[in-house]
């Protein structure tokens, strides 16, 4: 598969993904890497691998770079603005988020980064961890892929949690990925 992934922050989840390609634990290529914040360390990430990468926030845009790189499936990971309509249409059930939580635990409008964590440390959770799921219009509402669950039980703080689960991310992805590589998206 051709693979672009969206990201906002750090990109450590696409590094998780260029990673298993570069130990050919997948065989897709990420051909395209987009954010809407110029200042994302994500694109250094993709700029070291020498990826294409493109900076907007205009869906038609995005859209059309994704069509040129003949791009099969998008990946958003740590992506923070919602996908338009026209992207959800262009791409429709190729489309897949990570989220750090076990949804539909902790997820929905404003339910992201430390605010996830915040919330299973309010609601004393016992276990958390990461949802692979499709993208849909809903925010976190589409078909789950893929989870892991983890004990977060003896974590003493929600930063503890995030901490936690992200290493659960980092192998929950390319995991869903090698599952839509084996089993068709
Ligand atoms: C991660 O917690 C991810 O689950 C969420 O964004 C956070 C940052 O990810 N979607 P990254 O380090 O930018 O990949």
């Amino acid at each position: 598969m051709r693979i672009a992934v969206f990201v906002s922050g750090g990109g450590t989840n696409l590094q998780a993904v260029l990673d298993a390609q570069k130990d050919k634990y997948l065989s897709s290529e990420t051909v395209l890497v987009v954010s809407n914040n110029e200042k994302a360390f994500g694109l250094e990430r993709a700029r070291a691998f020498g990826i294409h990468t493109l900076v907007s926030k205009d869906d038609v845009e995005i859209l059309e770079e994704c069509q040129k790189y003949n791009v099969d499936i998008i990946v958003l990971a740590g992506y923070l603005r919602k996908v338009g309509t026209v992207i959800l249409e262009g791409y429709k059930d190729r489309i897949i988020n990570i989220h750090p939580s076990l949804l539909p635990a902790h997820g929905g409008p404003g339910m992201y980064g430390i605010h996830v964590h915040e919330d299973v440390w309010e609601n004393k959770e016992k276990t958390s961890g990461a949802t692979v799921h499709f993208v849909t219009d809903v925010i976190d509402g589409g078909k789950i892929l893929l989870q892991e669950e983890i004990s977060v039980s003896e974590c003493e703080s929600p930063e503890e949690i995030a901490q936690k689960v992200l290493i659960v991310e980092h192998r929950l992805l390319p995991r869903a990925l090698k599952k839509l590589e084996d089993e068709g998206i």
